[in-house]
């Protein structure tokens, strides 16, 4: 058995706490400071040597000053001589960077993984990678979670039995063709164009929506506009209002909310891989992957 030291970073301490809860090892004290010119100082206010050091920081928005709180903590676990240093980043920054945008321009997921071993990372854990090629980045070993098999037992219930899973883009087929498989249903695709990381054109749906219930899943949701394009796509295609959508990682950057909050759409599904504030939300559900990291950190606990 590995003595684990649970290290939570301000990405979302919240969900670290639930953790720490489930696993039943208390977070690591943590000191936080802002020197006046920006710079971040971490101190681990507890010994870690020897422990498998986990530290659980999503490198969400604002994502560069996520990830260097995570490679300080990295780093400061690895000069404390923990034993082993685990990062779990449940939502993990510049996924979309997975290869070059054009001649002259870098891959940022890439140049991510590059930091993360440098810093002294041994291990990865993170939830529904935007592209499974990005394990390839690293030399250490990557566990990708899988989290919306968590969410259809929650929303099998409200779907007919003939609902037409959704990929919203070609990169989510694969899942919308396994969720279909779950659910018994039949798959369609909208095909889309990326114009800018804030614009994306949706061109035509691929596949039988007519007067059928659509379930449209995804892997994250930033500014809504894929959501939105595939809805209004679905809708001119002559798809039921009323459409449920599911995705891994809520980011609902300003102005999300806004443009899905159309009665088109019934209800948005989402976990919380990601802080969540649901006060501003109406029909949205979170669910949460705690036990699913606890499971994860049950086998780093237990692994030889
Ligand atoms: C794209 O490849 C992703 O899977 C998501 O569809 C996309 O990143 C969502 O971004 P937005 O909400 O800004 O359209």
């Amino acid at each position: 058995m590995h003595d684990l030291a649970i290290i939570a970073g301000s990405g979302h301490e919240r969900l670290a706490a639930d953790v720490s809860r489930i696993v039943g090892v208390p977070c690591v004290p943590v000191e936080h400071e802002r020197f006046p010119d920006g710079e971040l100082g971490v101190r681990l206010l507890e010994p870690v040597l020897g422990r498998c050091a986990v530290i659980i920081q999503p490198t969400g928005p604002p994502v560069d000053e996520h990830l260097v709180e995570l490679l300080a903590l990295a780093d400061a676990c690895r000069r404390a001589a923990a034993g082993r240093v685990v990062a779990v980043v449940p939502y993990f920054g510049y996924a979309r960077g997975d290869r070059r945008a054009g001649s002259g321009g870098p891959i940022m997921a890439s140049l991510v993984a590059g930091l993360l071993q440098a810093a002294g990372v041994d291990q990865l854990v993170t939830v529904d990678l935007h592209a499974p090629q990005i394990e390839g980045f690293f030399e250490i070993p990557v566990d990708d979670l899988a989290a919306i098999p968590l969410v259809l037992p929650e929303i099998r219930e409200s779907l007919p039995a003939d609902v037409v899973v959704v990929s919203p883009d070609l990169g989510r087929l694969e899942l919308a063709t396994a969720v279909a498989d779950q659910l018994g249903g039949t798959t369609a695709v909208v095909h889309k164009r990326r114009i800018s990381g804030r614009q994306s054109r949706t061109l035509q749906v691929v596949g039988e929506v007519a007067g059928r219930a659509c379930l449209i899943v995804d892997d994250m949701i930033s500014t809504g506009g894929t959501i939105a394009g595939a809805v209004a796509a679905l809708l001119k295609a002559g798809a039921q209002p009323g459409i449920t959508v599911v995705a891994t990682h809520g980011l609902f950057l300003p102005g999300a909310a806004e443009l899905l909050a159309t009665p088109a759409i019934k209800r948005i599904w989402v976990t919380d891989t990601l802080p969540q504030q649901m006060g501003e939300a109406p029909r949205r559900s979170v669910v949460t992957i705690a036990p699913l990291l606890a499971r994860a950190l049950e086998r780093l606990r237990t692994a030889g």
